[in-house]
């Protein structure tokens, strides 16, 4: 029966750029076979409709897979993923996943996630050059100048995380105040955008309390999470911020 299947068989003579993907081909249908009989009708619902609670912005970082941290199913969470989990105003790519989880499967959250240890912000930070990313880390690299009064003065690996932070920070924001979230709000769809940082050390997600469900507390929210970051000079300023 399983030969007549197209998956089966792919061995290193069928294609020598195959070599170990047997292994996954393997481990999917054993997958597939568990789930079918854990959840009779599974796939079969699946295949008709989608219908996640739950939109995931996240770093493309293989250490970070949206579902596993999360205990979710197949069909549970919407994800797009890019370098360093940026969400920039002119990325169509980025905004069209966003429209079509709000004004399609009306999604209940938009959670943007970064992660400590991200060598995409440890880039940016640094001031590595990668290659192409380079440009896309500008976007890490603003945020980093934006609130460089909230970070010169931390020691550098401390900086790191901050910027992690940070960066999530900014990113909620810009979900928030795209067009797809500010029309949602204005005709009183209920989506709330989060911010969240995973552990790579723990496997522990942090919320940022940064979350935003109404275009009147955008300003206050953002304003709100970046002060929880002292600036450095604060006790000569008299404590600004
Ligand atoms: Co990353």
């Amino acid at each position: 029966m399983h030969s007549a299947e197209p998956n089966v068989p792919l061995t290193s003579t069928a294609s020598p750029g195959a070599d170990g993907l047997q292994d996954l081909l393997d481990s999917n249908r054993r997958w597939a076979e568990a789930t079918k009989a854990r959840e009779p009708g599974f796939f079969t619902r699946l295949a008709r409709q989608q219908s996640p609670r739950y939109m995931w912005i996240g770093c493309a970082d293989s250490r970070v897979p949206a579902n596993e941290i999360t205990g979710l199913d197949p069909g549970e969470v919407f994800v797009h993923r890019n370098v360093a989990n940026l969400v920039v105003h002119s990325d169509l790519n980025a905004l069209s996943t966003i429209q079509f989880a709000v004004e399609h499967l009306k999604v209940r959250h938009i959670m943007v996630v970064g992660h400590y240890g991200c060598a995409g912000v440890r880039a940016a930070l640094r001031g590595l050059r990668i290659g192409l990313a380079d440009n896309w880390l500008r976007h890490v690299q603003d945020v980093r100048l934006r609130h460089r009064g909230r970070l010169d003065h931390l020691p550098p690996e401390q900086q790191e995380d901050v910027l992690c932070e940070m960066n999530v920070i900014e990113q909620v924001g810009n979900v928030a105040l795209s067009t797809v979230i500010q029309d949602a709000w204005a005709r009183g769809q209920p989506v709330a955008v989060h911010g969240w940082v995973y552990g790579l050390k723990d496997g522990l997600l942090k919320d940022l309390g940064v979350t935003m469900q109404a275009h009147t507390e955008v300003v206050d929210v953002f304003a709100r999470a970046l002060k929880r970051y002292p600036r450095g000079d604060s006790a000569a300023a008299g404590g600004e911020g």
